[in-house]
């Protein structure tokens, strides 16, 4: 009998070995938490299609954000659910809308314990539910949706929000919410590109997060799944036209496109845990199916190892908390 030449397992005799053979860390530092605020109600409104998640008040969006940042988590992603709508959505540049007014409180709250970051989007704000305004036949109209998005993105930067999520899909917005903002003096304030950010089933849940209006999809716009070399391209272009980060989304269904986008770019790269993603877990630890923290690190560190620099994640104050355990 001949002994086995090579020997894998040899790495993995105990836990202190596989502490020290670990390719991949995940840091609480490398969450970013998405968070929901609704104008116009005086206590938190459990998400139900989100277990666990809330739209928040002002004052329990403080809260959070202080224990957020508290856990260690890197930042914080706010989304705006306005009382009144409107078509061209208003509310998204008005400095007393209510993204921007939490922004503010956050920011006031928090100061410099993480980054503050704005969803720069108008789905949340126009009646009709889509990511831009319309032409008069109902297409959503690119050139001048830009208009929007720059006006937002100067407001959200003069409300205090260090990083700007674009998460609508409209060509050239990168390019066009840097002008304004180094217009207007705020060269420091970050662009992340939500570059490929793909149409489809995953954002299910987050469509009562937002109270969406939408009816209809967003396909359009939003990237078609088959296509995961066109992602690549949305990345490189938004690089090009002066984003930041370029980032992934939805997460785990899409993790051969977050390699690719790795490894042909040279800025930091985002991954998104999408609501459907965080509702799937959750429903199946409910019925006992799955061990749900361990399945949620499992889950994180999946992005990490595909080549994720950072993940957003309902889940990022509580995996922070477990990490911080796990190093104790
Ligand atoms: C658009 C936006 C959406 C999400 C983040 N930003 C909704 C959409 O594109 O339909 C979805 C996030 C999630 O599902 O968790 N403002």
């Amino acid at each position: 009998m001949s002994f086995p030449a090579h020997r894998p397992r040899r790495l993995r005799q105990s836990a202190p070995v596989r502490r020290l053979m670990a390719e991949t860390h995940l840091v609480p530092s490398q969450l970013v938490l998405p968070m929901f605020v609704r104008e116009g109600i005086d206590s938190p409104q459990p998400i139900t299609s989100m277990p666990g998640q809330s739209q928040h008040t002002l004052d329990s969006l403080r809260r959070a954000a202080v224990e957020a940042a508290e856990a260690g988590v890197g930042g914080v992603m706010l989304f705006g659910v306005p009382a009144v709508r409107d078509a061209i959505g208003s509310g998204a540049d008005d400095p007393a809308g209510i993204l921007n007014v939490a922004t503010t409180a956050v920011r006031e709250e928090v100061g410099d314990a993480l980054v503050v970051q704005t969803d720069l989007c108008l789905d949340e704000f126009t009646d009709h539910g889509h990511c831009g305004v319309l032409t008069p036949a109902g297409a959503v109209d690119n050139d001048r949706t830009l208009e929007r998005y720059a006006a937002m993105g100067v407001a959200q930067a003069r409300a205090g929000a260090q990083l700007l999520g674009l998460s609508g899909m409209m060509d050239g917005q990168v390019a066009a919410v840097r002008d304004a903002l180094d217009a207007e003096g705020f060269s420091d304030t970050i662009i992340l590109a939500y570059s490929a950010k793909y149409a489809g089933a995953f954002y299910g849940p987050f469509r009562e997060a937002v109270d969406s209006q939408l009816t209809g999809d967003r396909r359009t716009y939003q990237m078609d799944p088959p296509n995961a070399r066109e992602g690549v391209r949305e990345a490189m272009l938004d690089v090009d036209e002066g984003a930041d980060i370029v980032m992934v989304k939805p997460g785990l269904p899409y993790l051969d496109v977050l390699a690719d986008v790795r490894a042909n770019v040279d800025v930091p790269v985002w991954a998104y845990q999408v609501s459907g993603e965080y509702s799937m877990v959750e429903a199946a630890a409910e019925k006992g199916w799955l061990d749900r923290r361990a399945t949620i690190l499992d889950s994180l560190m999946a992005f990490r190892r595909a080549g994720a620099d950072a993940i957003l994640s309902y889940w990022a104050t509580e995996a922070a908390g477990w990490i911080r355990e796990s190093l104790r």
